[in-house]
């Protein structure tokens, strides 16, 4: 399917279009990203300031996703540039990752939200709001290609591994997934900051998982040269 095709694809039909067109490799990042932009597959985007796409190299040797951009994303159109993002800059950081060399995306591409005063408030969203979305990632792991990917809190768990998955039970050991040879859960970020005192352990678990994963991207990177 060329740009023109998937693009013209009816807003409501974009996610499902653009996961055919990658399946049958004749889709790339940058006029999927382009569909994206117009998506009305749910109500999501009537509020929203815009489509959040996943960011970083294609293809990418890690992938992260988490649940749905936040207010700062919202606004800037890139995923995790909020305080949960700064968590996970600092946590990849100190496990030895550099998120440059990863693509960073999330289940759900538009900011769901309440209104608090003058403050937007994050409302998780539903199963049929993550099940109209998820053709985006699906997409998106067709066209990054990771070795490793690891899923940020239970929407993703759930959306990508099913809903018998437990982020509490299964973190930080590799799923019997088949989107890459390894996927991996942990908790979402922003759970660290809700933390309270025990915010500095929560933050330490989460860099121990992570450093699985590096450790196993090394290892792998080894017995490939
Ligand atoms: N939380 C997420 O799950 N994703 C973001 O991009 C920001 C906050």
């Amino acid at each position: 399917m060329r740009p023109a095709t998937l693009a013209a694809a009816p807003p409501e039909d974009r996610p499902t279009a653009a996961l055919v067109a990658a399946r049958s490799g004749s889709a790339e990042l940058d006029e999927v990203r382009a569909a994206a932009a117009g998506c009305r597959a749910c109500d999501l985007w009537a509020r929203a300031t815009q489509t959040v796409f996943g960011k970083g190299p294609v293809p990418a040797r890690l992938m992260l996703v988490g649940e749905q951009p936040g207010d700062r994303e919202d606004v800037e159109g890139e995923p995790f540039v909020g305080p949960a993002g700064g968590v996970l800059a600092r946590a990849l950081e100190e496990a030895g990752i550099d998120r440059e060399q990863a693509f960073v995306t999330n289940v759900v591409k538009h900011f769901k939200w309440r209104p608090s005063g003058k403050r937007r408030l994050h409302e998780r969203p539903n199963r049929t709001e993550v099940g109209a979305c998820l053709p985006w990632v699906q997409t998106e792991l067709e066209l990054v290609r990771p070795e490793a990917l690891v899923l940020l809190g239970a929407t993703a768990l759930n959306a990508l591994g099913g809903p018998e998955l437990s982020v509490l039970r299964d973190r930080g050991q590799a799923l019997d997934l088949a989107q890459a040879p390894l996927v991996l859960t942990t908790v979402h970020p922003s759970s660290i900051l809700r933390a309270g005192e025990d915010r500095d352990a929560a933050f330490g678990a989460f860099v121990r998982d992570l450093r699985v994963v590096q450790r196993w991207l090394d290892r792998r990177a080894l017995s490939l040269e």
